[in-house]
């Protein structure tokens, strides 16, 4: 296994250059504990590019990024892949996770090892304990069909809209030189005046003390930052006034920490 900073088309290309690189798998933009870290321009392309000319899979892991709309960043931003992968909110919370890949490659999962000579052991097995479970089944179909509606995307992006404008503003009231990104629902903040590119970047950049403070702060104020770091994603029950309560307390947050740090 080889790791490769996102957004660092020249890295990843001198490894598939190599031509033993079975599969490349990355998030389409990194969530998580680092934010948002969004691909510049040109990276994802390139990055399909660099696979097929190599021979190597690309797999997009949409877990977090599903959020963005239905069909997630590849369709929103109209990404080519092998494989997508999918999980947490495509069941509302009932653990569940989901694979899709193409046709060649459904087809050499499934492909009868034994008609070709092979032992059956030599197949590759597909499957788990929970697989398919009728639980997570039916959470799947539920949040699919009747929550994660076309309209609950479009309100919780034009929400996510509103969110990083508001906390913006804050910051350039402020005059605090710290940047703000958003995709569709998702936003994060960032104690630099450019974003990160890639995790080390990010973690570099970073204020563990900080962020556990906004925490506390936004904790005593009725706002419960669920994952440290992550950033506040808007969810589909959310309204205005949840936002603008977000909003509102971290435009206290920011008059502290100028006030503190500054
Ligand atoms: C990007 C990404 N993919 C996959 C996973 C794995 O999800 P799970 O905990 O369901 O295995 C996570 C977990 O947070 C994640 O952040």
């Amino acid at each position: 296994v080889h790791v490769v900073p996102f957004n660092d088309l020249a890295a990843v290309a001198q490894l598939l250059e190599r031509e033993d690189v079975a599969l490349v798998l990355t998030e389409p933009a990194m969530t998580n504990n680092h934010g948002l870290i969004e691909p510049v321009p040109g990276f994802m392309s390139a990055l399909r590019d660099a696979t097929l000319r190599t021979g190597s899979l690309l797999a997009l892991d949409e877990t977090h990024t599903l959020v963005c709309g239905p069909g997630g960043l590849t369709r929103a931003w109209g990404l080519d892949s092998d494989f997508v992968i999918v999980g947490k909110s495509i069941a509302g919370g009932v653990p569940c996770g989901a694979y899709g890949m193409t046709d060649s490659l459904a087809e050499a999962l499934e492909y009868d090892v034994t008609s070709a000579g092979f032992r059956y052991a030599d197949r590759i097995a597909t499957g788990g304990t929970l697989f398919g479970n009728p639980l997570s089944i039916v959470a799947a179909r539920a949040t699919l069909g009747r929550i994660l509606t076309d309209d609950a995307y479009a309100h919780t992006a034009a929400l996510g809209y509103r969110l990083a404008a508001r906390l913006q503003e804050s910051l350039a009231a402020a005059g605090v030189e710290w940047s703000v990104r958003q995709l569709f629902c998702r936003c994060a903040l960032f104690f630099t005046p450019a974003p990160p590119l890639d995790a080390a970047q990010a973690r570099r950049r970073d204020c563990p003390l900080l962020r556990r403070w906004q925490r506390l702060f936004f904790a005593n104020r009725g706002v419960w930052d669920a994952i440290v770091g992550a950033g506040p994603t808007v969810a589909v029950p959310a309204t205005a006034d949840d936002v603008d309560q977000y909003a509102d307390v971290f435009e206290q947050w920011i008059a502290q920490a100028r006030a503190l740090l500054m």
